[in-house]
């Protein structure tokens, strides 16, 4: 055995081996423990707990580095796109060019939905909540295609992962078309990917959208920051749905439903909100001390895993600066706000002991408006471009040999057991 980790428990001294990762903290193997000491461990939030093994993405929290396939992250924003990132997270590698090629086409070839699939968008309210539709939805490719449940077969994995990929911004479009109350905008395959989502958004039988290359860069790049981030509680959501055996689509769904909630996906919401009620930069001394005074929390601040600036916050507000200057809206006094915030919140003491930074969510919302997007799509975006993500980790855990049903434990603290009382006996 190489190295060890030691400790005693009633007496008896047990010894874990210990598993060294590429980069980041070793990990103590504690799968022998139960059955060694007859005792669990505790670790709610999953804090301390490594819930499996990974290739895909490394987060170093304390430095704020976040490196996809061994890439960071600023380097891909900068200088690739996101389906090569797409590729990358799937495969492993960067494609070549004809392998970025094909994976495009295939991508490209698989945006449209079946005819029939249309008709269960109707029977949600009119004005559905866009996050309540992709729940829906996403779940319901299952009883569409068939032909790619089959998690056992490798080319059923394949096919299944880029039908998620390829139809996702189609639901997605449909889900704000349907919210809007305009016709459905069908894909077209002489567009990009982010071309053709931003498209099937915008345009109206009236009047075609118009190709802006600054717009459809910020949004490819919006995509491609929030394509993967290791275990966080919608990927390690997809991989327990996954563990039972149930099929990619169902899972992904999953992972949607769980990306819906404000301390995750639905921050960057949150954070627009918290912008809008600020309004001005006169009141974020009063809004800071409501912080301080813990009545609410500064939405977009604050991370999990970053205990440093979150780098896709970096790409991010660069985003931000070229979307506004180029919908001519530089002087937006909520960016004002923002910026402010920033300043003030990175000097103050509270913020600094508790290494509280902004992280991607904080300029993400000020951006997707600028774009055009009202506050209910904003999760539905990060929903489109994290399924990669969802689904490359679906992948590895199903071609992991190790990987077994998660079955978590607990520690029982309610009524020890006791006899049934009638309901007239009771007192
Ligand atoms: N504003 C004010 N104080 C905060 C914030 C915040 N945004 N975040 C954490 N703190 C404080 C806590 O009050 C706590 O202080 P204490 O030690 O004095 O009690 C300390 O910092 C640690 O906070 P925890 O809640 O223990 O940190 P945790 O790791 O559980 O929370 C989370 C991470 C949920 C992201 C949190 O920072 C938060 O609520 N942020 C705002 C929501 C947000 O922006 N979420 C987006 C996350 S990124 C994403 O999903 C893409």
């Amino acid at each position: 055995m190489g190295e060890t980790a030691k400790f005693s428990i009633e007496g008896k001294t047990i010894e874990l081996p210990i598993m060294k990762g590429t980069d980041g903290p070793d990990v103590i193997d504690i799968r022998k423990l139960y059955a060694e000491s007859d005792a669990f461990t505790y670790d709610p939030g999953f804090t301390s707990t490594a819930s499996c093994e990974s290739k895909i993405t490394f987060i170093d929290g304390d430095k704020g580095v976040l490196l996809h396939r061994g890439y960071p992250i600023g380097e891909l924003a900068e200088s690739s796109n996101f389906i090569e990132v797409c590729y990358l997270l799937l495969h492993g590698e960067l494609p070549s060019a004809a392998e970025y090629s094909d994976f495009e086409h295939t991508i490209t070839h698989h945006t449209m939905l079946h005819e029939q699939f249309d008709r269960f968008f109707q029977g949600f309210r009119r004005d559905a909540h866009p996050m309540a539709i992709m729940v829906g939805a996403v779940g319901a490719l299952s009883a569409f295609y068939h032909d790619s449940t089959d998690i056992n077969d490798p080319q059923q994995r394949w096919i299944s992962a880029h039908r998620l990929i390829a139809k996702m911004p189609t639901i997605a479009a449909r889900a704000f078309k349907y919210f809007q109350g305009q016709p459905f905008v069908h894909p077209r395959n002489d567009l990009s990917y982010a071309e053709n989502f931003l498209r099937m958004c915008f345009a109206v039988p009236a009047e075609d959208w118009k190709p802006n290359p600054v717009l459809t860069r910020a949004m490819d790049r919006i995509f491609t920051l929030h394509a993967d981030h290791e275990q966080n509680a919608s990927t390690s959501t997809v991989r327990l749905a996954g563990s039972s055996g149930a099929n990619p689509f169902a899972c992904i769904a999953a992972g949607i439903a769980c990306l819906w909630g404000p301390a995750h996906g639905g921050a960057n919401e949150e954070a627009l909100n918290m912008l809008k009620e600020i309004g001005t930069v006169d009141k974020i001394p009063e809004f800071i001390q409501g912080v301080k005074d813990r009545r609410y929390r500064l939405m977009g601040f604050g991370h999990r895993v970053y205990k440093n600036y979150d780098p896709r916050a970096t790409v991010m507000q660069k985003t931000c600066h070229e979307v506004l200057a180029e919908v001519g809206d530089s002087d937006d006094p909520l960016l004002k706000v923002a910026m402010e915030l920033e300043r003030i919140a990175l000097n103050d003491p509270y913020f600094i002991e508790r290494k509280l930074y902004p992280n991607v969510d904080f300029y993400s919302g000020i951006t997707l408006r600028a774009l055009g997007f009202p506050p209910e799509m904003f999760t539905v975006l990060f929903a489109v471009a994290r399924t990669v993500g969802w689904i490359a980790q679906w992948k590895e855990m199903i071609e992991d040999p190790v990987y077994k049903i998660g079955r978590p434990r607990q520690l029982y603290t309610g009524a020890p057991k006791r006899d049934y009382v009638p309901v007239d006996k009771r007192g």
